[in-house]
């Protein structure tokens, strides 16, 4: 074996956990990612600024128009002031957060999205095209629908069991899904079509999670049959066998991961687990490099990926 090391400008990126008064405190956090919060006889979740960290009043005033807990929210990606959020519900709302916060109890959406018949677990807005959103529900089903009419403009009925993740491509042209049925399908939502597919991307029973990095790769996270936690590389042109198949732990918890089209680092963080490893994506082989692991010592219980506007670039801060 030859020691050479690989070059790479990420060979230094370290973690930091941020000081006490900097975080969020106190929060009661339920299930989901940033910050959905245990709310009785409803479903809520709460709206900070960015600025104001520390100890949150258990009576902050929350987004909770839902009659069901909340159980996915996502930012729209060209309004800061505009969050989607799905719920057991079986609604998909769309919010408008005041210019000074949410001061006051907000129960009234922009649009009520109704047409899945089950609880909807997923939403996800267009990366490039304004008021396009995604949600996908225990249905089975996949609804992109367009704002401007508040209808649904894609369904998309091709998954047999429950889907447990969905990604846009960058531009937002493909998906890709990871199914209960433990299949990794990549999908023209245009064509209605299925234009790549993957059946046991993972051999364990456990979820799998599926997301785009580049054109045509796809990252994958799953378990074997042992369940020891995975993650594969695949090619979208040649899904037969994965480019790279990373063996890494057994644990229970799956692993979500999270990719920087910037800087090419993939952060790998699982519920359970006190460390975020991180890993960058080339072309050469074997295409993902262990870069170092950050270890908090405290147990994650959700994960949410900060938008690159609310980062510190003064102190050369590339993920939060
Ligand atoms: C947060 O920033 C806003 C606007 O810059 C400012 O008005 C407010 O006082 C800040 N709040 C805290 C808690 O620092
Ligand atoms: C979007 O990305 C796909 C795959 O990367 C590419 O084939 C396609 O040409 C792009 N579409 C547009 C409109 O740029
Ligand atoms: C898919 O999983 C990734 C990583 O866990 C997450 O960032 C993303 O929000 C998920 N997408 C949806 C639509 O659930
Ligand atoms: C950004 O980082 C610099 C250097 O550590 C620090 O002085 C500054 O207060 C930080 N800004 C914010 C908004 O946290």
């Amino acid at each position: 074996m030859a020691f050479v090391v690989r070059q790479s400008k990420f060979r230094h990126v370290f973690g930091q956990a941020m000081k006490n008064d900097q975080c969020y405190d106190d929060i009661r956090v339920s299930r989901f990612v940033a910050i959905v919060v245990e709310a009785s006889g409803g479903g809520a979740f709460l709206v900070l600024p960015l600025n104001k960290t520390g100890r949150i009043d258990a009576s902050h005033p929350t987004v909770c128009g839902h009659k069901s807990p909340v159980l996915d929210i996502d930012w729209c990606p060209h309004n800061d002031h505009i969050i989607a959020s799905a719920s057991d519900d079986c609604t998909v709302k769309v919010w408008e957060i005041p210019e000074n916060g949410v001061q006051a109890p907000l129960t009234e959406p922009l649009v009520s999205l109704d047409y899945h018949s089950k609880k909807v677990g997923i939403v996800a807005w267009h990366p490039t095209a304004s008021n396009i959103l995604l949600s996908a529900g225990c249905d089975n089903l996949i609804v992109i629908w367009n704002l401007d009419e508040g209808e649904p403009q894609i369904i998309l009925d091709m998954h047999p069991d429950l889907i447990y993740n969905v990604s846009w491509n960058r531009n937002g042209s493909l998906i890709c899904t990871a199914c209960k049925d433990k299949a990794v399908r990549v999908i023209d939502p245009r064509k209605k079509e299925i234009i790549a597919e993957k059946e046991k991307a993972h051999e364990g029973s456990r979820p799998m999670r599926a997301i785009f990095l580049e054109d045509t790769r796809i990252l994958t996270t799953g378990f074997d049959r042992m369940s020891e936690r995975h993650l594969a590389l695949w090619d979208t042109d040649n899904m037969e066998e994965p480019m790279t198949l990373l063996e890494l732990n057994v644990a229970s918890g799956v692993l979500m991961p999270f990719y920087d089209y910037d800087s090419k680092v993939i952060y790998l963080c699982g519920k359970g687990d006190t460390t975020i490893s991180y890993y960058e994506f080339t072309n050469e082989e074997p295409y993902i490099h262990y870069l170092s692991v950050f270890s908090s010592g405290s147990t994650q219980r959700g994960m949410g990926y900060m938008p690159k506007r609310g980062l510190n670039v003064s102190k050369c801060e590339i993920a939060r």
